[in-house]
């Protein structure tokens, strides 16, 4: 059947990796991507599908109720998927009520758009909302997230995104919407806004710049290639079952200085520089306030029951994303000088 879905946060790190997938793979799709255009939406992300004839680009926020209804009206919105979010924990730690707005006020907003839309054949569309590990709040002693691992989010960020999958299940079972949600690990890979720690890192690296590893450089994030999450996505999509959970991971867990560390070694060595020359670099700041020690996602339930696995390991992947931001200085440069913010006025004129 043919779907016209709503792809929301289209524009930013993930999202544009799932906007790509479902374009390119999907042809008897229409995805219209709707993004409000923040610090972290980047429309040269999406440059190898702007002129395919089944993409389309709504600019307008979540939190505009107004502008879903003629969305949802204007494009006969079949399904959603929802990854538009304020998603930077330290932003959230300065400017909490930011990550109410976005993650909590506007995924409702949504869900009351598609309600509203889809009354009388709820049953039909599904509303599919893309979350994070760290609701699972922090591991201290070993084990696994699993799906079943009560909610105990531990940062403003964490909360938000919290309180938005409490919403989406409430409006499964309050109002019998068709719903699936995800949790994921730490992603890594292109398009990656260089304010997280591995584009920040590599992006430092390169312009010889100090590396800061908060505290002692010792909590532990499990890591996943992006574009193996974009296909863990296209997979719940297509294949979850309504009401469920998928948690989803890369059986891939590193401390933080272990990752510093790897990617001082792989760039002297691509960059001709004496070995050891990055490691200087290294500075130990003050750690980020509540800082989560550590997550690791168990992914069993969407290996064995829908099939889907990483197809990257760490280091292959690692090697990718290091030679993507070598070789895309224009994209690096661009975003750290604000220039790509003007790319809608340039391609969409107002
Ligand atoms: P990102 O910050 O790179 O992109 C977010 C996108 O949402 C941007 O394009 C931004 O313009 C858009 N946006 C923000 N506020 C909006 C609003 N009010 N209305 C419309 N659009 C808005 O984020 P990301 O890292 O790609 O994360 C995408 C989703 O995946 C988020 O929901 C995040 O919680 C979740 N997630 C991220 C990771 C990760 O490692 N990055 C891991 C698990 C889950
Ligand atoms: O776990 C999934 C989450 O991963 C997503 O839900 C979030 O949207 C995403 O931003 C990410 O959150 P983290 O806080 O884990 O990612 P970040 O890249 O900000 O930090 C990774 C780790 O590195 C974390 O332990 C903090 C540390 N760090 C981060 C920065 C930016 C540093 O030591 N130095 C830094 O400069």
């Amino acid at each position: 059947m043919s779907k016209i879905i709503l792809i929301t946060g289209g524009a930013g790190f993930i999202g544009s990796h799932v906007v790509q997938l479902f374009v390119t793979k999907y042809p008897e799709y229409t995805i219209v991507n709707l993004d409000a255009l923040t610090y972290a939406g980047n429309l040269e992300n999406l440059k190898s599908v702007e002129n395919a004839p089944n993409y389309l680009f709504e600019k307008a926020d979540i939190q505009d109720e107004a502008a879903l209804d003629r969305i949802f009206k204007k494009h006969k919105i079949t399904d959603v998927i929802h990854l538009a979010a304020e998603s930077h924990v330290d932003r959230s730690i300065s400017d909490p009520l930011a990550f109410v707005k976005t993650n909590v006020f506007g995924t409702v907003n949504l869900l009351n758009a598609a309600k509203k839309y889809w009354t009388g054949e709820l049953e039909k569309h599904l509303f599919y909302h893309v979350s994070t590990d760290e609701v699972y709040g922090s591991l201290h002693d070993g084990g696994f997230f699993l799906e079943t691992t009560p909610y105990d989010p531990q940062s403003p960020y964490s909360a938000s995104k919290a309180a938005s999958d409490h919403f989406v299940r409430a409006y499964a079972n309050t109002y019998k919407m068709k719903t699936v949600v995800s949790n994921c690990s730490n992603n890594y890979g292109p398009n990656h806004f260089p304010e997280k720690l591995i584009p920040l890192v590599i992006n430092n690296i390169k312009n010889l710049k100090p590396l800061p590893v908060y505290g002692k450089g010792e909590n532990v994030r499990d890591w996943l290639y992006v574009k193996d999450h974009a296909r863990a996505i296209d997979t719940v999509f297509h294949k979850g079952v309504p009401g469920e959970t998928y948690n989803i991971g890369g059986f891939n867990e590193w401390k933080n200085i272990d990752i510093v560390r790897l990617l001082c070694q792989k760039m002297d060595e691509k960059l001709g520089r004496e070995p050891g020359t990055s490691e200087k670099l290294i500075t130990f700041v003050q750690d980020r306030a509540g800082h989560d020690l550590r997550y690791a996602i168990d992914a069993t339930k969407i290996q064995k029951e829908l099939g889907w696995e990483p197809s990257l390991q760490f280091e292959e992947g690692i090697e990718i994303t290091i030679d993507w931001y070598l070789q895309n200085e224009e994209w690096l440069s661009r975003v750290t000088s604000g220039a790509y913010q003007d790319y809608y006025k340039e391609h969409y004129g107002n």
